[in-house]
Protein backbone atom coordinates (compact mmCIF):
# COMPACT_ATOMS: atom_id res chain seq x y z
CA UNK A 1 0.00 0.00 0.00
CA UNK A 2 1.53 3.28 -1.18
CA UNK A 3 1.90 5.93 1.86
CA UNK A 4 0.28 9.12 2.25
CA UNK A 5 2.64 12.07 1.86
CA UNK A 6 -0.25 14.81 1.93
CA UNK A 7 -3.85 14.34 3.14
CA UNK A 8 -6.22 16.82 3.78
CA UNK A 9 -10.21 16.80 4.34
CA UNK A 10 -12.21 19.65 4.32
CA UNK A 11 -9.92 21.65 5.83
CA UNK A 12 -11.01 25.34 6.08
CA UNK A 13 -10.05 29.14 7.45
CA UNK A 14 -12.31 32.12 7.64
CA UNK A 15 -10.90 35.94 8.12
CA UNK A 16 -13.21 38.11 9.24
CA UNK A 17 -12.16 41.02 7.54
CA UNK A 18 -13.40 45.02 7.92
CA UNK A 19 -14.20 47.22 10.57
CA UNK A 20 -16.72 46.56 13.53
CA UNK A 21 -19.60 48.25 11.20
CA UNK A 22 -18.98 46.78 8.10
CA UNK A 23 -17.54 42.90 8.18
CA UNK A 24 -16.72 40.43 6.04
CA UNK A 25 -16.09 37.10 6.25
CA UNK A 26 -13.93 35.46 3.56
CA UNK A 27 -12.96 31.37 3.25
CA UNK A 28 -9.57 31.66 2.16
CA UNK A 29 -9.65 28.30 2.43
CA UNK A 30 -13.24 27.03 1.94
CA UNK A 31 -12.96 23.22 2.60
CA UNK A 32 -10.33 22.11 0.56
CA UNK A 33 -9.52 18.29 0.12
CA UNK A 34 -6.69 16.32 -1.71
CA UNK A 35 -4.37 13.49 -1.06
CA UNK A 36 -1.29 12.21 -1.99
CA UNK A 37 -0.23 8.65 -2.12
CA UNK A 38 3.50 7.01 -2.52
CA UNK A 39 5.79 4.92 -1.77
CA UNK A 40 8.27 7.72 -3.31
CA UNK A 41 9.06 10.67 -1.57
CA UNK A 42 7.31 13.54 -3.79
CA UNK A 43 7.33 16.91 -5.00
CA UNK A 44 3.95 18.38 -4.59
CA UNK A 45 3.11 21.77 -5.92
CA UNK A 46 0.52 24.00 -4.78
CA UNK A 47 -0.30 26.43 -7.44
CA UNK A 48 -2.46 29.30 -7.48
CA UNK A 49 -2.25 33.27 -8.42
CA UNK A 50 -1.98 35.44 -5.62
CA UNK A 51 -4.88 35.41 -3.39
CA UNK A 52 -6.08 32.29 -3.45
CA UNK A 53 -4.97 31.09 -0.48
CA UNK A 54 -1.92 29.32 -0.77
CA UNK A 55 0.28 30.93 2.44
CA UNK A 56 -3.10 30.15 4.72
CA UNK A 57 -2.57 26.51 3.87
CA UNK A 58 1.40 26.37 4.52
CA UNK A 59 0.26 28.77 7.90
CA UNK A 60 -2.60 26.36 9.02
CA UNK A 61 0.54 23.31 8.47
CA UNK A 62 2.97 25.22 10.83
CA UNK A 63 0.61 25.96 13.25
CA UNK A 64 0.98 29.72 12.83
CA UNK A 65 -2.71 30.27 12.59
CA UNK A 66 -5.60 27.33 13.73
CA UNK A 67 -8.06 25.54 11.10
CA UNK A 68 -11.48 26.58 11.27
CA UNK A 69 -12.48 23.07 10.37
CA UNK A 70 -11.07 20.10 8.56
CA UNK A 71 -8.39 17.69 9.41
CA UNK A 72 -4.28 17.07 7.50
CA UNK A 73 -2.28 14.14 7.54
CA UNK A 74 1.66 14.52 6.86
CA UNK A 75 3.29 11.09 6.05
CA UNK A 76 0.89 9.16 7.78
CA UNK A 77 0.34 11.79 10.81
CA UNK A 78 -2.34 13.80 12.27
CA UNK A 79 -1.01 16.98 11.72
CA UNK A 80 -4.38 19.32 11.95
CA UNK A 81 -7.20 17.58 14.06
CA UNK A 82 -8.56 18.05 17.64
CA UNK A 83 -6.15 18.96 20.20
CA UNK A 84 -6.03 15.43 20.91
CA UNK A 85 -5.81 13.51 18.18
CA UNK A 86 -3.11 15.90 16.52
CA UNK A 87 0.73 15.28 16.99
CA UNK A 88 2.39 17.42 19.52
CA UNK A 89 4.23 20.85 18.44
CA UNK A 90 7.62 19.29 19.16
CA UNK A 91 7.04 16.60 16.58
CA UNK A 92 5.63 18.87 14.16
CA UNK A 93 8.92 20.37 14.19
CA UNK A 94 10.66 16.99 13.35
CA UNK A 95 8.04 15.99 10.55
CA UNK A 96 7.66 19.10 8.52
CA UNK A 97 10.41 22.19 8.06
CA UNK A 98 9.54 25.34 6.41
CA UNK A 99 11.24 27.58 3.86
CA UNK A 100 10.10 31.00 3.72
CA UNK A 101 10.15 33.78 0.95
CA UNK A 102 12.38 36.49 2.18
CA UNK A 103 14.91 34.63 3.18
CA UNK A 104 16.06 38.02 4.84
CA UNK A 105 13.75 38.06 7.10
CA UNK A 106 13.77 34.72 7.86
CA UNK A 107 17.32 35.09 9.57
CA UNK A 108 17.61 37.81 12.52
CA UNK A 109 20.51 40.53 10.87
CA UNK A 110 22.11 40.27 14.08
CA UNK A 111 22.91 36.66 14.20
CA UNK A 112 25.12 34.23 12.45
CA UNK A 113 23.66 32.63 9.91
CA UNK A 114 25.34 29.01 11.88
CA UNK A 115 23.63 29.81 14.96
CA UNK A 116 20.32 28.74 12.95
CA UNK A 117 21.73 25.87 11.57
CA UNK A 118 23.06 24.67 14.95
CA UNK A 119 20.08 25.29 16.75
CA UNK A 120 18.15 23.20 14.41
CA UNK A 121 20.66 20.15 14.96
CA UNK A 122 20.66 20.40 18.54
CA UNK A 123 17.15 21.11 19.01
CA UNK A 124 15.36 19.28 16.85
CA UNK A 125 18.03 16.55 15.16
CA UNK A 126 19.18 15.96 18.65
CA UNK A 127 22.66 15.81 17.87
CA UNK A 128 25.30 15.86 20.78
CA UNK A 129 28.96 17.11 20.93
CA UNK A 130 30.70 19.32 18.99
CA UNK A 131 31.63 16.91 16.41
CA UNK A 132 28.05 15.47 15.62
CA UNK A 133 26.48 18.95 15.45
CA UNK A 134 29.05 20.47 12.79
CA UNK A 135 28.95 17.29 10.62
CA UNK A 136 25.34 17.86 10.12
CA UNK A 137 25.70 21.10 9.39
CA UNK A 138 28.45 20.53 7.31
CA UNK A 139 26.52 17.40 5.24
CA UNK A 140 23.42 19.81 4.77
CA UNK A 141 25.63 22.86 2.97
CA UNK A 142 27.02 20.37 0.63
CA UNK A 143 23.91 19.00 -0.18
CA UNK A 144 22.95 22.59 -1.32
CA UNK A 145 26.14 23.43 -2.83
CA UNK A 146 27.87 25.12 -0.41
CA UNK A 147 30.94 24.87 2.38
CA UNK A 148 30.73 25.19 5.79
CA UNK A 149 34.04 27.01 5.79
CA UNK A 150 32.47 30.29 3.59
CA UNK A 151 29.36 30.13 5.87
CA UNK A 152 30.74 29.93 9.33
CA UNK A 153 30.38 32.66 11.53
CA UNK A 154 29.11 34.97 8.95
CA UNK A 155 26.19 37.60 8.73
CA UNK A 156 23.01 37.02 6.68
CA UNK A 157 23.81 40.78 4.85
CA UNK A 158 27.41 38.68 4.17
CA UNK A 159 25.27 36.75 1.59
CA UNK A 160 23.22 37.07 -1.42
CA UNK A 161 19.13 36.28 -1.74
CA UNK A 162 20.21 32.64 -3.72
CA UNK A 163 23.01 32.02 -1.20
CA UNK A 164 20.94 32.45 1.74
CA UNK A 165 17.84 31.12 0.47
CA UNK A 166 20.47 27.84 0.41
CA UNK A 167 21.68 27.89 3.79
CA UNK A 168 17.81 28.24 4.85
CA UNK A 169 17.32 25.07 2.63
CA UNK A 170 20.53 23.51 4.49
CA UNK A 171 19.02 25.05 7.63
CA UNK A 172 15.63 22.71 7.17
CA UNK A 173 17.45 19.25 6.12
CA UNK A 174 19.54 19.20 9.13
CA UNK A 175 16.19 18.91 10.76
CA UNK A 176 15.46 15.40 8.43
CA UNK A 177 11.80 16.45 8.12
CA UNK A 178 9.84 13.97 5.81
CA UNK A 179 7.89 17.08 4.24
CA UNK A 180 9.84 20.70 3.17
CA UNK A 181 6.81 23.25 2.97
CA UNK A 182 8.33 26.36 0.58
CA UNK A 183 5.98 28.52 0.11
CA UNK A 184 7.35 31.20 -3.14
CA UNK A 185 10.83 29.85 -1.94
CA UNK A 186 12.08 31.82 -5.02
CA UNK A 187 9.91 34.65 -5.66
CA UNK A 188 12.66 36.79 -3.99
CA UNK A 189 15.55 35.57 -5.85
CA UNK A 190 17.42 37.00 -9.30
CA UNK A 191 15.70 35.18 -11.79
CA UNK A 192 18.66 33.29 -13.42
CA UNK A 193 19.25 31.57 -9.97
CA UNK A 194 15.66 30.30 -9.46
CA UNK A 195 16.12 27.06 -12.18
CA UNK A 196 19.48 26.41 -9.98
CA UNK A 197 17.05 26.66 -6.53
CA UNK A 198 14.48 24.57 -7.28
CA UNK A 199 16.57 22.20 -9.17
CA UNK A 200 17.86 21.65 -5.38
CA UNK A 201 14.77 20.33 -4.43
CA UNK A 202 14.96 17.48 -6.41
CA UNK A 203 18.36 16.21 -5.55
CA UNK A 204 17.33 16.59 -2.05
CA UNK A 205 14.18 14.73 -2.38
CA UNK A 206 16.47 11.92 -3.98
CA UNK A 207 18.72 11.65 -2.02
CA UNK A 208 17.02 12.31 1.66
CA UNK A 209 13.99 11.14 0.62
CA UNK A 210 12.50 14.21 1.49
CA UNK A 211 8.80 15.14 0.38
CA UNK A 212 8.06 18.94 -0.74
CA UNK A 213 5.46 21.43 -0.97
CA UNK A 214 5.98 23.86 -3.56
CA UNK A 215 3.73 26.60 -3.25
CA UNK A 216 3.88 28.99 -6.25
CA UNK A 217 2.05 31.05 -8.31
CA UNK A 218 5.02 30.20 -11.18
CA UNK A 219 3.74 27.70 -13.64
CA UNK A 220 7.17 27.31 -15.22
CA UNK A 221 9.32 25.97 -12.05
CA UNK A 222 6.84 23.88 -10.83
CA UNK A 223 6.40 22.47 -14.27
CA UNK A 224 10.01 20.94 -14.24
CA UNK A 225 10.27 19.67 -10.58
CA UNK A 226 6.47 18.69 -9.72
CA UNK A 227 4.99 15.14 -9.08
CA UNK A 228 2.62 15.88 -8.43
CA UNK A 229 -0.05 18.98 -8.88
CA UNK A 230 -2.70 20.82 -6.91
CA UNK A 231 -4.38 23.83 -8.44
CA UNK A 232 -6.38 26.35 -5.77
CA UNK A 233 -8.75 29.34 -7.15
CA UNK A 234 -10.06 31.63 -4.51
CA UNK A 235 -9.65 29.06 -1.71
CA UNK A 236 -10.90 26.09 -4.01
CA UNK A 237 -9.05 23.13 -5.49
CA UNK A 238 -10.09 23.23 -8.95
CA UNK A 239 -8.10 20.36 -10.53
CA UNK A 240 -5.16 17.55 -9.04
CA UNK A 241 -3.60 14.59 -9.96
CA UNK A 242 -0.37 13.38 -11.34
CA UNK A 243 1.73 16.37 -12.85
CA UNK A 244 2.02 14.70 -16.05
CA UNK A 245 -1.58 13.77 -16.09
CA UNK A 246 -2.73 17.35 -15.19
CA UNK A 247 0.25 19.17 -17.18
CA UNK A 248 -0.05 17.47 -20.54
CA UNK A 249 -3.92 17.26 -20.41
CA UNK A 250 -5.49 19.73 -18.60
CA UNK A 251 -9.09 19.50 -17.99
CA UNK A 252 -10.21 22.20 -15.99
CA UNK A 253 -11.00 26.13 -17.56
CA UNK A 254 -8.81 27.38 -15.23
CA UNK A 255 -5.95 24.71 -15.45
CA UNK A 256 -6.38 25.38 -19.06
CA UNK A 257 -5.93 29.00 -18.90
CA UNK A 258 -3.23 29.03 -16.77
CA UNK A 259 -1.64 26.48 -19.08
CA UNK A 260 -1.99 28.62 -22.05
CA UNK A 261 -0.13 31.34 -20.57
CA UNK A 262 2.76 30.01 -18.87
CA UNK A 263 5.13 32.80 -18.63
CA UNK A 264 8.78 32.73 -18.80
CA UNK A 265 10.21 30.65 -15.19
CA UNK A 266 9.01 33.80 -12.74
CA UNK A 267 7.56 36.28 -14.39
CA UNK A 268 4.34 36.77 -12.26
CA UNK A 269 0.94 36.69 -12.98
CA UNK A 270 -0.31 39.37 -10.64
CA UNK A 271 1.88 40.93 -8.31
CA UNK A 272 -0.83 42.60 -6.45
CA UNK A 273 -0.23 42.76 -2.16
CA UNK A 274 -3.66 44.12 -1.43
CA UNK A 275 -7.07 41.99 -1.92
CA UNK A 276 -8.75 43.82 -4.52
CA UNK A 277 -12.30 44.25 -5.19
CA UNK A 278 -12.85 41.56 -7.85
CA UNK A 279 -11.06 39.41 -5.73
CA UNK A 280 -13.54 39.60 -2.57
CA UNK A 281 -16.45 39.18 -5.11
CA UNK A 282 -15.14 35.71 -6.12
CA UNK A 283 -14.27 34.87 -2.97
CA UNK A 284 -17.70 35.64 -1.55
CA UNK A 285 -19.70 33.63 -4.94
CA UNK A 286 -22.38 31.18 -3.70
CA UNK A 287 -21.07 28.42 -6.75
CA UNK A 288 -17.74 28.42 -8.57
CA UNK A 289 -15.66 30.94 -7.83
CA UNK A 290 -14.00 30.71 -11.32
CA UNK A 291 -17.43 31.47 -13.06
CA UNK A 292 -17.34 35.18 -13.91
CA UNK A 293 -14.39 34.16 -15.76
CA UNK A 294 -14.76 30.73 -17.46
CA UNK A 295 -14.79 30.46 -21.21
CA UNK A 296 -17.14 27.28 -20.73
CA UNK A 297 -19.27 28.03 -17.71
CA UNK A 298 -22.98 26.86 -17.48
CA UNK A 299 -26.22 27.96 -15.87
CA UNK A 300 -25.59 25.69 -12.95
CA UNK A 301 -21.98 27.06 -11.94
CA UNK A 302 -23.51 30.27 -10.65
CA UNK A 303 -25.70 28.09 -7.97
CA UNK A 304 -23.69 25.87 -6.19
CA UNK A 305 -20.50 24.69 -5.83
CA UNK A 306 -19.00 22.50 -8.49
CA UNK A 307 -18.73 18.63 -7.86
CA UNK A 308 -15.96 16.60 -7.59
CA UNK A 309 -15.51 14.66 -10.28
CA UNK A 310 -12.69 11.49 -9.89
CA UNK A 311 -11.14 10.11 -12.98
CA UNK A 312 -9.84 7.27 -14.20
CA UNK A 313 -6.70 9.15 -14.44
CA UNK A 314 -6.12 9.63 -10.45
CA UNK A 315 -6.97 13.01 -10.87
CA UNK A 316 -9.54 15.34 -9.48
CA UNK A 317 -11.53 18.01 -11.15
CA UNK A 318 -13.77 20.41 -9.24
CA UNK A 319 -16.13 20.83 -12.58
CA UNK A 320 -19.75 20.77 -14.02
CA UNK A 321 -18.57 20.18 -17.34
CA UNK A 322 -16.86 16.78 -16.50
CA UNK A 323 -18.49 13.04 -16.34
CA UNK A 324 -16.75 10.95 -14.66
CA UNK A 325 -15.49 9.46 -18.10
CA UNK A 326 -13.34 12.80 -18.54
CA UNK A 327 -15.45 13.84 -21.04
CA UNK A 328 -16.87 16.94 -21.47
CA UNK A 329 -20.71 17.58 -21.13
N1 LIG B 1 -4.81 37.50 8.49
C1 LIG B 1 -5.71 37.70 7.52
N2 LIG B 1 -6.85 38.40 7.76
C2 LIG B 1 -7.75 38.59 6.80
N3 LIG B 1 -7.65 38.12 5.55
C3 LIG B 1 -6.54 37.43 5.23
C4 LIG B 1 -5.51 37.17 6.20
N4 LIG B 1 -4.53 36.44 5.60
C5 LIG B 1 -4.94 36.25 4.32
N5 LIG B 1 -6.14 36.84 4.10
C6 LIG B 1 -6.89 36.81 2.83
O1 LIG B 1 -7.08 35.45 2.46
C7 LIG B 1 -6.92 35.29 1.05
C8 LIG B 1 -5.84 34.27 0.77
O2 LIG B 1 -4.60 34.81 1.17
P1 LIG B 1 -3.24 34.01 1.08
O3 LIG B 1 -3.41 32.71 1.77
O4 LIG B 1 -2.15 34.90 1.56
O5 LIG B 1 -3.12 33.79 -0.49
P2 LIG B 1 -1.83 33.53 -1.42
O6 LIG B 1 -0.70 33.08 -0.57
O7 LIG B 1 -2.30 32.52 -2.41
O8 LIG B 1 -1.55 34.84 -2.10
C9 LIG B 1 -6.61 36.66 0.50
O9 LIG B 1 -7.78 37.21 -0.03
C10 LIG B 1 -6.11 37.42 1.69
O10 LIG B 1 -6.38 38.80 1.54
MG1 LIG C 1 1.27 33.77 -0.41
Amino acid sequence: MPQTVISVKDLSKRYSLGSMFKRTKIDALGGIEFEVKSDEPTIVSLIGESGSGKTTLAKLMLRIVEPSGGSMEVAGKKILAGKKERIRDEDLKALIQPIFQNPFEAFNSLKSVDTYLRDTAVNIRKAEGKDAIEKAMREALMAVGLRYEDVAGKYPNQFSGGELQRISIARAIIARPKLIVADEPVSMVDASLRMNIVNLFKSIRDEYKTSFLYITHDLATAYYISDYIVILYRGRVVEAGDARVVLLRPLHPYTKLLLNSVPAVGQKWSSREKMSDIETKEYRLEGCKFCTRCPDRLPECERSQPPRVDLEDGRAIYCFRYRGDGKAK
